[in-house]
């Protein structure tokens, strides 16, 4: 166990990206409700998925991480997550097939609400108005009275978040996700695209295997590995008394664990060595991320580790890169070839939205989904330069045919952002530029290691 920690010991530390509750007892009390709620998942949970990341940072499976930038109050349906585990479990089947190894599939979902921001006001006309922050702390239109932080809000995200786990728990393991129905996710906007089509090939292949196994006498109608899958959920650790309220002692070990999720992220704005968010993650037992920028030096990712992972848990510690597509390849490796000296066991994922955002000429947020190729394909470069696993991808999407980014094959233009720019936060894939990355992705990494 962490040495000189407890769930509340990050509060004597320096903490950035908090809202600024304006009634301090309201807060206490939203948090006391939470803090008495059962926990979102379970310890054994977060140590299963923390031994398929093992398996990762060996080399032997692939991590995809993907789900919304910032989980909205307003667009959730019992659709908006089918679609949305719908286009993951395309993305993982492609991925899985195509490289032959397993896929841990997260989801930034089921908690993803709390977004950090670079001022902590906004001018709007000549007023002043604190930043949106993510429904679990305001409301995003652009008004004073939507913006005051409601600590409701927090009581509002767990149960959400709770609903979310529920369904996914209920498609993952009842049937929607068996691989017999592999054709059933390919949704009509992104079956009618190139990626679809190739997609339906790949799920014919997929077909005939089943039929070859069961004419083998294989019983595939009651092999839990061809019925269900384990989709984790996931999201940024950055409202810290939210997470300190369901954290929670586990009995069986004794340990604490962050029961909101399974595995937890600091964000790039928050990995300050001595601050809060630092201090409260190396205390939990979850497998846990953090975001590594174009800024990072050998010395920090290796101070970072011995700081997370002093045990040096294989599992424990996913980096997760985001540096733009023209900084990566060279960016990336000194980081890789320090913690390979270092011997530290880690997980690399490649974030390659972050670094790739941009304001088009009609003024929205976008980003094009070449560089966000371009940055994968830099980060195996990379990887295969220095003799190291690129161990996984974490992608911002969604299963809807939105026009938030631009390119695919579809080439959707700045001109077309606004027919569906539907993101509370930032711009993610649609299903359609979803798969086609994945397809890019497996290839990459096939044609790469095997060079
Ligand atoms: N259980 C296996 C896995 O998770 C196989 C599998 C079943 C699967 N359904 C799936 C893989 C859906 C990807 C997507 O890998
Ligand atoms: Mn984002």
């Amino acid at each position: 166990m962490a040495k000189d920690w407890s769930p509340t010991s990050w509060r004597t530390h320096p903490i950035k990206q908090q809202p600024r509750w304006p009634d301090e007892a309201d807060l206490d009390r939203a948090l006391k409700q939470i803090a008495g709620y059962p926990p979102l998942v379970f310890a054994g949970e977060a140590r299963s998925l923390q031994a398929g990341l093992a398996q990762v940072a060996a080399g032997n499976a692939f991590l995809l991480q993907a789900g919304d930038c910032a989980e909205s109050f307003e667009d959730f349906s019992a659709d908006n997550i089918r679609e949305k585990l719908r286009v993951i479990l395309q993305m993982a089947v492609v991925l899985t097939y195509s490289m032959g190894v397993p896929v841990m599939k997260v989801g930034r979902l089921a908690g993803q609400f709390a977004k950090p921001r670079s001022a902590d006001f906004e001018t709007v006309g000549d007023a002043e108005i604190p930043s949106f922050r993510g429904h679990i702390v305001n409301a995003e239109g652009p008004t004073a009275a939507a913006r005051v932080p409601t600590p409701d809000r927090l009581v509002q995200a767990y149960h959400q978040s709770a609903a979310t786990l529920n369904l996914v728990r209920a498609f993952t393991k009842g049937g929607f996700a068996a691989l017999d129905r592999v054709h059933a996710w390919n949704q009509e906007f992104v079956a009618s695209s190139p990626a679809g089509q190739r997609y339906e090939q790949l799920a014919q292949e997929i077909d005939r295997a089943l039929h070859f196994m069961r004419a083998t006498g294989m019983d595939t109608e009651s092999n839990a590995n061809l019925r269900q899958v384990d989709v984790w959920t996931s999201h940024e650790a950055l409202l810290l008394s939210y997470e300190e309220a369901l954290t929670r002692q586990d009995s069986t070990t004794g340990h604490w664990y962050d029961c909101s999720a399974h595995m937890l992220w600091i964000g790039e704005r928050t990995r300050d060595l001595d601050g809060a968010h630092v201090e409260f993650l190396r205390g939990v037992g979850n497998p846990i991320g953090c975001k590594v920028g174009p800024s990072m030096t050998g010395e920090q990712v290796i101070d970072l580790c011995e700081t997370l992972n002093p045990a040096r848990i294989p599992g424990r510690l996913t980096l997760i890169t985001r540096m733009g597509v023209d900084a990566i390849e060279d960016g990336l490796r000194p980081l890789l070839h320090a913690v390979k000296d270092s011997g530290h066991p880690v997980v690399w994922a490649c974030d390659p939205m972050h670094g790739n955002t941009y304001t088009s000429e009609n003024g929205r947020k976008t980003r094009h989904l070449e560089s966000v190729i371009g940055e994968i394909e830099g980060f195996v470069r990379a990887h295969h330069a220095e003799g190291t696993w690129p161990g996984g991808i974490h992608i911002e999407l969604t299963g809807e045919n939105v026009t938030e980014c631009v390119g695919g094959a579809d080439d959707v233009q700045d001109a077309d952002l606004d027919s569906r720019y539907e993101t509370v936060c930032d711009p993610r894939l649609n299903g359609r530029q979803s798969l086609e990355l994945a397809f890019r992705t497996a290839e990459l990494i096939r044609t790469t290691q095997s060079s």
